[in-house]
């Protein structure tokens, strides 16, 4: 068609298409804003210009720079056509076509949009649980659906750590949660920093860290089992079996168990509340054989990383096991109450100071000036009357635990959680209440 309504290509009429020339028409002739300098609508391609209208919708909010978010542009939610003729363009009917792009498809996401609400990587479709709205309505365009905490947690639930600093790992914030790297966040990639400090490599840095803070940040980057994580840094690449090596933080100065010293801080002296008495408990002695960890660190742990071994408080956990039921531990005297191990040979009360070093007596534990009467009437039964009254000495009943010249010979019998009782000159002792003994020295009796 030409001016004046002639016809200029007799060909293309009454053909069977309708022929339409677009040369010259502008992007905005259609949608969007000539103003504005966008085609994206408002207005959309019937003319409306409000938000609650699906053709306008949240065009806008998503498009041009943003202080907390990357760059959204057409091609991440539409095929831009290159002209406006191109195919897939203006060929079919309302609703437009989505083809989405790279983005909106990142971490394996597949959105979708509903005709009202939309399901996609930016808000969150893959993220780990915790985004309280990751199905924004397209046409509620108020602010609500960009606020922190709609697409994830703050933290993210789900494995991620729950540290709130998130500049700790993230440098997309400051240390106040406010966006800093606006183009790295929503850009399909989670970033994450090493913050570590110059010399962190050194065991006095890194080491000491880890000990005092525990490793649940470490996990963050350094994976659950600290042997790569998302950094691709193993803790085992310079000190191989360290998780099991119970010398390689504490211990390993007098014995190999894992006890102090030394202290994980290093410090070896026996008037450190770390260090105290281990040495004595975990070693064997004339009285009584060498502990186990249990004894005062129930349950023992089996690895670095074990359940409240290294948990971040800078305080060893003392939990007594099943001997010391009633047991209790200050950590801020150091001082044992109630203790079974050395009260109940009945009694020297059952207390123990952790940092003083008396040598053991036996009188230590036992009320054991054995002339006394007040003190043998603490024990059982007819201790008195026999030890005082009859001078009749402890081996005549506990044959396989001292010897006559009162040295403990059963070492594994002594202190192990029950009186043994076994009667040198022979005869029968048969435990319960009330016990009851039947010597060769006498006839049958009850102990009580
Ligand atoms: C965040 C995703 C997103 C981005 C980015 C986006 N759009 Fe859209 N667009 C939509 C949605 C959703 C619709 C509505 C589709 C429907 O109605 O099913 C739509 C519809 C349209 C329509 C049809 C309007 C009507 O009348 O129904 C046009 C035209 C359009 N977009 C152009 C653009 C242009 C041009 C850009 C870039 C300047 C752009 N869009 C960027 C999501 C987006
Ligand atoms: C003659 C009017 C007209 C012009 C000019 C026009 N468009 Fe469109 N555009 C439409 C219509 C109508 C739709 C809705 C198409 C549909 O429903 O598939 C649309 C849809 C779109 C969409 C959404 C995706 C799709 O294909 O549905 C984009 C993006 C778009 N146009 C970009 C452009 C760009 C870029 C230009 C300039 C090169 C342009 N348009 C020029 C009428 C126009
Ligand atoms: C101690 C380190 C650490 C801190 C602190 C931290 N993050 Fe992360 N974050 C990570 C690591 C490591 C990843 C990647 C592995 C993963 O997804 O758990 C991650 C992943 C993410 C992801 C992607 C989740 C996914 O499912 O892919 C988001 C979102 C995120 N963090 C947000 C935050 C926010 C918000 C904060 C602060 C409120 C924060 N993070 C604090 C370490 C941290
Ligand atoms: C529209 C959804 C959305 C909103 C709203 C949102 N985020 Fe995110 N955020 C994401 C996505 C998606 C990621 C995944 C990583 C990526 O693609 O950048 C992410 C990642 C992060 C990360 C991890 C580091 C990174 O960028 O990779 C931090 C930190 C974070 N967001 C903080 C915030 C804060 C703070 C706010 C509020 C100001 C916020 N986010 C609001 C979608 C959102
Ligand atoms: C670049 C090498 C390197 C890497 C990687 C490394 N360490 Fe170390 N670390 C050392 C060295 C060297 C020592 C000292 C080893 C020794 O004394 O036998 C050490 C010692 C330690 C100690 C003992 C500190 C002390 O003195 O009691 C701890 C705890 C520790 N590292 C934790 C970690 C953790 C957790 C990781 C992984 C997140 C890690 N290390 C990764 C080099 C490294
Ligand atoms: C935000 C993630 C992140 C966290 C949290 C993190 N690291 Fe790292 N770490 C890295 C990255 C990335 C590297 C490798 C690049 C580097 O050395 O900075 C690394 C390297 C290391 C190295 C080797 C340093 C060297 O000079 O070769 C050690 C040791 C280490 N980390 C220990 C730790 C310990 C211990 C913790 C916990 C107290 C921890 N890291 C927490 C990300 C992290
Ligand atoms: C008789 C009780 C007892 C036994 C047995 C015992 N411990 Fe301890 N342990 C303690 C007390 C008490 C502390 C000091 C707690 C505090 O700091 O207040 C302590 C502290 C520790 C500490 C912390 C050191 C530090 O630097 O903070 C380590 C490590 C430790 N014990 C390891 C062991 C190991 C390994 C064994 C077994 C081989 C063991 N203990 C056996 C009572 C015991
Ligand atoms: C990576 C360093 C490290 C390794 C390896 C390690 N420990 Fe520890 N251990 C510590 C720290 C640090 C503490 C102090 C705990 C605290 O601060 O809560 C501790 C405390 C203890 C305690 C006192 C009770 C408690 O949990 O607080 C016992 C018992 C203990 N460790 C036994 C072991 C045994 C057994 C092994 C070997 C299987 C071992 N440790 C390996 C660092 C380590
Ligand atoms: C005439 C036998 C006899 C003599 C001698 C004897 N005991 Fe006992 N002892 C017993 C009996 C019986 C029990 C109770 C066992 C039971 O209750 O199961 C007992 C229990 C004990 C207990 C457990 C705590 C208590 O009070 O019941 C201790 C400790 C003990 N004796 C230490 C000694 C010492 C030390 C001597 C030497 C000074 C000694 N006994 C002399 C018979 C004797
Ligand atoms: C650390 C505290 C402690 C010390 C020191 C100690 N005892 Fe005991 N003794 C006990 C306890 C507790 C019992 C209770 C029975 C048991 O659990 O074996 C006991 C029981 C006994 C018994 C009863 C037999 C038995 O083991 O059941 C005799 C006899 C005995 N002790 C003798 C001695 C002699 C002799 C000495 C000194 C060489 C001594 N004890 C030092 C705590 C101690």
């Amino acid at each position: 068609m030409g001016a004046g309504l002639t016809i200029v290509d007799a060909a293309r009429h009454i053909n069977g298409v309708v022929d339409v020339d677009l040369t010259g028409v502008s992007c905005t002739d259609c949608h969007g804003s000539a103003a504005d300098g966008t085609p994206a609508p408002p207005q959309d391609t019937t003319g409306n210009t409000a938000t609650a209208v699906r053709g306008v919708g949240a065009h806008r909010s998503h498009l041009g720079t943003s202080g907390w978010h990357k760059e959204v542009v057409c091609t991440d939610c539409h095929l831009v056509p290159a002209s406006v003729t191109a195919t897939g363009h203006i060929d079919t009917a309302l609703p437009a076509e989505l083809t989405w792009g790279a983005l909106a498809t990142a971490d394996g996401a597949t959105p979708t949009f509903s005709g009202t609400s939309c399901s996609v990587y930016c808000h969150g479709q893959t993220l780990q649980p915790g985004g309280t709205n990751i199905t924004p309505t397209w046409t509620t365009v108020n602010g609500s659906q960009a606020a922190c905490g709609t697409c994830h947690g703050l933290p993210p639930g789900g494995t991620h750590v729950t540290v709130t600093d998130c500049s700790m790992c993230h440098p997309t914030t400051n240390a106040s949660g406010t966006i800093i790297q606006p183009a790295i966040h929503i850009n399909g990639t989670v970033e994450l920093v090493s913050n570590h400090p110059a010399g962190w490599s050194a065991p006095t840095s890194h080491g000491m860290t880890a000990n005092n803070t525990g490793f649940t940040n470490c996990q963050a980057c350094h994976g659950a089992d600290l042997r790569g994580g998302v950094v691709g840094v193993s803790c085992e690449s310079c000190h191989p079996g360290w998780q099991t090596d119970c010398t390689f933080c504490h211990g390993g100065v007098d014995n190999a168990t894992g006890a102090p010293p030394a202290a994980v801080d290093g410090r070896t002296g026996r008037n450190t509340i770390a260090v105290g008495a281990h040495t004595e408990h975990v070693g064997s002695t004339s009285m009584h054989v060498a502990w186990d960890c249990t004894r005062c660190h129930n349950p023992k742990p089996t690895s670095a990383l074990s359940p409240g071994h290294i948990d971040g408080d800078g305080q060893a956990e003392v939990i007594f096991d099943w001997m010391n039921p009633s047991a209790t531990y200050d950590p801020a005297t150091g001082v044992c109450a109630n203790l079974y191990c050395h009260g109940n040979g009945s009694s020297r009360l059952g207390t123990a100071d952790w940092n003083t070093n008396p040598t053991l007596q036996c009188d230590s534990c036992h009320a054991y000036t054995w002339s006394s009467k007040a003190d043998l009437r603490a024990m059982s039964g007819k201790h008195e009357k026999h030890v005082r009254g009859k001078g009749i000495a402890c081996v005549e009943c506990h044959a396989t635990v001292v010897d006559s010249s009162g040295n403990i010979i059963g070492l594994p019998l002594h202190v192990n959680g029950q009186p043994e009782v076994s009667l040198r000159r022979g005869g029968r002792f048969t435990p319960g209440s009330p016990p009851s003994c039947n010597p060769a020295c006498h006839g049958n009796e009850v102990w009580l």
